[in-house]
């Protein structure tokens, strides 16, 4: 029998994507002072994820580096827990290529984040308009300022739901199994959202029915309000109810992209030719390109079998890669009788008959917010003017195993030339189209039509730049006070 969620122990951010709360700031923190720091660590107060009514107004939720942890004066052997991923940090050396960040992506010339420039503590506020900076000025002043230097300050806007390049954003979401009624280990063979807890919450089964590596403490009086680790009771649990965020300052040229889509199409009209809705897998409203498969007219409920040739979809679309759902399994258990077989036990399962073991293990929980202003697609031309603001996405993801979700979905399905067998092609709207040194060009795109015949795009463009990023870890409530210590 698993152990409920302590929704009081848990960040509000994991459960809540805090819409209402249009209002939201980050800051990007170093530790001045360290018993400063851990001092407003003691008493910040942190939304957990408890529904109240009314619901708050604002919201507070702190994360940390591994080099925050080790500034609040953390012990290395605790440090040790982490996965390696988090303790080495995205803009580690060899992680470069793997995540695309070369060239004008390289972490040098990340406004932060990059060498020398890591932050210690990211902490967010959201709030609903009426109170929001009331609620900013009063939790950032007197002893936050004792304790922290603000090394970056990263504001929002407020596009309704719409991502710079003008498309819905925010739809896809896996569904959290926060009762844990998901069997893990299970043969699954149809695409579902639903994913086990473990996936996105530390310290409960993942979808392999394990739990994901985390750091565990000595049980003593430090540690006393902590967990004890389920497998090992002598033990107590430090990452349990926490979770690893990631953050990337992506910005967008909207004026390259959808000039780009201008050049190609021949047309003013941003529509024409569905050349940007196929770059992204859904049109502008965020329908899907392909039919959604299930009752009623939710936009989520789709996956790839009706397009097996990537007509409706193509496979090189954001969406498509981001996100397979069923299509990248090239031989599926076809025969009926096997499948009754494995399903009833009898028969040993392979991983052929796990159909969606390509996708399940890597899903993450998007929370990302938009900054700049607004330019709509038929207003994007030409040069900026030259004191044009940048605009992008804060992208921020919620995942348990950074290796397995973020950077998997990054480098092996944004990022790679080979993906679903196609060469010459990375991720049309996100990818980096400059080619690293000794890499051949791969900024192609191509869109599969009926009678075996493609339209081949070429000479795309790179419209997303990289300006910072860093793996953080956003802890449980009563571990986050562990760490601020006695
Ligand atoms: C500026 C950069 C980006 C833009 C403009 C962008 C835009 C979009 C849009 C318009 C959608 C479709 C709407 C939706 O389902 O919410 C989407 C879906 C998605 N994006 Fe991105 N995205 C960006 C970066 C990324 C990155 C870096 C990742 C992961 C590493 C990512 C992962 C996803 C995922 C997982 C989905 C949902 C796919 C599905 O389940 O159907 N995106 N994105």
């Amino acid at each position: 029998m698993n152990a409920q969620v302590d929704f009081s122990d848990v960040q509000g951010l994991v459960r809540f994507g805090y819409k209402r709360m249009t209002k939201a700031h980050y800051d990007l923190l170093q530790v001045k002072d360290a018993g400063a720091a851990r001092e407003w660590l003691r008493q910040a107060p942190v939304t957990p994820a408890e529904t109240r009514d009314p619901p708050p107004k604002t919201a507070l939720q702190v994360a940390f580096t591994v080099e925050g942890i080790r500034a609040l004066g953390t012990d290395e052997s605790i440090i040790e827990g982490f996965s390696h991923e988090f303790r080495s940090g995205m803009a580690a050396s060899f992680k470069a290529r793997q995540l695309g960040d070369t060239g004008k992506n390289a972490p040098e010339n990340w406004e932060w984040g990059g060498p020398g420039k890591e932050p210690h503590l990211l902490v967010m506020l959201f709030g609903e308009p009426d109170v929001f900076e009331d609620f900013l000025s009063a939790q950032t002043g007197g002893l936050y300022q004792q304790a922290f230097e603000l090394q970056a300050c990263l504001d929002t806007a407020d596009l309704d739901g719409v991502e710079p390049f003008g498309f819905a954003d925010g739809i896809s979401q896996p569904k959290i199994d926060w009762e844990q009624k998901k069997k893990s280990r299970e043969i699954v063979y149809t695409y579902e959202n639903l994913s086990a807890l473990g996936e996105f919450l530390l310290g409960y089964p993942n979808e392999y029915g394990n739990l994901t590596r985390r750091p565990l403490v000595d049980d003593n009086a430090l540690s006393s309000s902590l967990d004890p680790a389920p497998e090992d009771p002598r033990k107590r649990d430090l990452g349990r109810n926490g979770t690893y965020l990631v953050l990337r300052q992506l910005d967008q040229d909207v004026r390259k992209f959808w000039d780009f889509i201008r050049k190609q199409t021949g047309s003013e009209d941003p529509d024409a030719d569905g050349l940007a809705a196929a770059m992204v897998g859904r049109h502008r409203d965020g329908s899907p390109l392909v039919k959604p498969s299930g009752q009623g007219d939710d936009d989520n409920n789709f996956n790839f079998d009706a397009d097996p040739e990537g007509h409706q979809c193509p496979f090189g679309a954001h969406v498509r890669r981001a996100n397979p759902r069923n299509a990248d399994y090239p031989e599926r258990p076809r025969n009926i009788f096997r499948k009754l077989l494995v399903t009833l036990g009898f028969g040993t399962p392979g991983f052929r008959d796990d159909v969606m073991s390509s996708v399940r293990f890597h899903r993450i929980l998007r929370r990302g917010r938009e900054y700049g202003s607004e330019l709509k697609p038929e207003d994007a031309k030409g040069p900026p003017p030259a004191d044009e603001p940048p605009r992008g996405l804060h992208f921020i993801c919620l995942n348990a195993n950074i290796c397995r979700q973020f950077e998997f979905i990054q480098n092996a399905w944004l990022n790679s030339t080979k993906f679903a067998a196609m060469t010459g092609e990375r991720d049309p709207l996100v990818g980096n189209h400059e080619p690293p040194a000794g890499c051949p060009v791969a900024n192609h795109f191509n869109r599969p039509g009926k009678d075996g015949l493609r339209q081949r795009v070429t000479g795309l463009e790179t419209f997303v730049t990289v300006r910072g990023g860093a793996y953080f870890f956003l802890p449980g409530l009563r571990a986050l006070r562990y760490l601020a210590g006695p």
